[in-house]
């Protein structure tokens, strides 16, 4: 069958590859393949800069976001044929650490989880693909092939339970939030801020493309200017970027008591990084601030993900695919183009 493979740690190496049918020690649920999205952590591995073989093969099938039906339930997971599933990325490490010992695999503390299509296993960027029944995520046949946005949205719903839980910590009440990068995590971010109530702002370069129409379609204000300028006092900063520069001043920008959560890593940073005159502890320990990291999701994240999708405007999600490719072209879909959102691969109509 016909898969994206690359070598991990080897810029250029991706390619469509002839590869075995999917071994029945992956799982006990066949699915075809309908779609697979692109996302940064795709391009970093195709680049060279990030990515795990499974142990003993050179190549990794890649692709984490998947959407694709069920083809064999196998006897035991309550799935149909025809049903349309996703898979889980990660999986808990072998010990397991109390984090995995619990189902909490996105907050794994030695490390040694896996992830399909990003670290040591074979991801759903193939024709078919095999998965373990409690790693299959049913979804709604209504959402159709925006259910390929469910793992990004995951990630969000994670990132929004930790701001939650967070800010418990003291009296909490948040108005305001603030949303840095509008690519599809940071518009994602924003639907959820939006569906909880908040008055979202979201910034972002681009002065022009889809995405300031995207974020005025959810009832949220769209920015370009620097984050120091904005004219708000957000309770909440979800940094989508990984971009130094705007994390130190998402820090700076919160508000007293305020939680600052990264969600993105590794961005080059375009402007030179600017010293800020307060000292950095001192706005985070005399106000209160908080600044905690997010990755990954666990099934819990699947759950709410789905949720969010289910009650968004299907047309805004169906805003957010950019561009379609097939296989044979999947090295467009691995190039970042301009007024890019979120590239996908499909491998089968609906
Ligand atoms: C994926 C996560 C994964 C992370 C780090 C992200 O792109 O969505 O599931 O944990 O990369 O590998």
């Amino acid at each position: 069958m016909r898969a994206i493979t690359v070598v991990p740690h080897q810029a250029g190496s991706a390619r469509l590859d002839d590869v075995p049918d999917p071994d029945p020690l992956m799982g006990s649920v066949l699915v075809e393949a309908v779609a697979v999205g692109v996302c940064g952590t795709d391009l970093e591995i195709t680049s060279g800069a990030y990515g795990w073989s499974p142990p003993g093969a050179d190549r990794l099938v890649l692709g984490h976001e998947s959407l694709g039906r069920v083809i064999d339930p196998g006897p035991s997971s309550g799935l149909a044929n025809g049903d349309l599933v996703v898979g889980i990325v990660r999986r808990p490490d072998a010990v397991p650490c109390p984090s995995c010992a619990v189902g909490e695999w996105d907050m794994c503390r030695n490390g040694q989880y896996t992830e399909r299509g990003i670290k040591a296993v074979d991801g759903y960027m193939s024709e078919r693909w095999r998965i373990e029944p409690d790693y299959a995520v049913k979804v709604d046949p209504g959402l159709g092939i925006l259910g390929v946005l469910l793992e990004p949205t995951t990630v969000v719903a994670k990132a929004w339970e930790v701001v939650g839980s967070t800010g418990l910590r003291a009296f909490w009440e948040p108005r305001t939030a603030l949303i840095t990068g509008a690519g599809p995590i940071g518009l994602l971010a924003a639907l959820l801020g939006v569906q909880r109530g908040l008055d979202v702002h979201v910034l972002d370069r681009a002065e022009t493309g889809p995405k300031p129409e995207l974020v005025a379609a959810l009832g949220a204000t769209y920015h370009t200017d620097a984050v120091g300028d904005l004219d708000i006092d957000p309770d909440i900063v979800i940094e989508c970027t990984g971009v130094r520069s705007l994390i130190l001043s998402s820090v700076e920008k919160v508000a007293s008591g305020g939680v600052v959560c990264l969600t993105g890593i590794g961005s080059a940073d375009p402007t030179p990084i600017q010293i800020p005159e307060t000292p950095l502890a001192n706005e985070i320990v005399l106000q209160n601030k908080v600044v905690v990291g997010s990755v990954n999701a666990n099934r819990r994240h699947y759950y709410k993900g789905a949720e969010a999708l289910q009650r968004a405007d299907h047309d805004w999600l169906a805003k957010l695919i950019t561009r379609r490719a097939n296989p044979e072209h999947f090295a467009d879909a691995l190039e970042r183009q301009p007024d890019d959102i979120k590239a996908i691969i499909e491998f089968a109509s609906l």
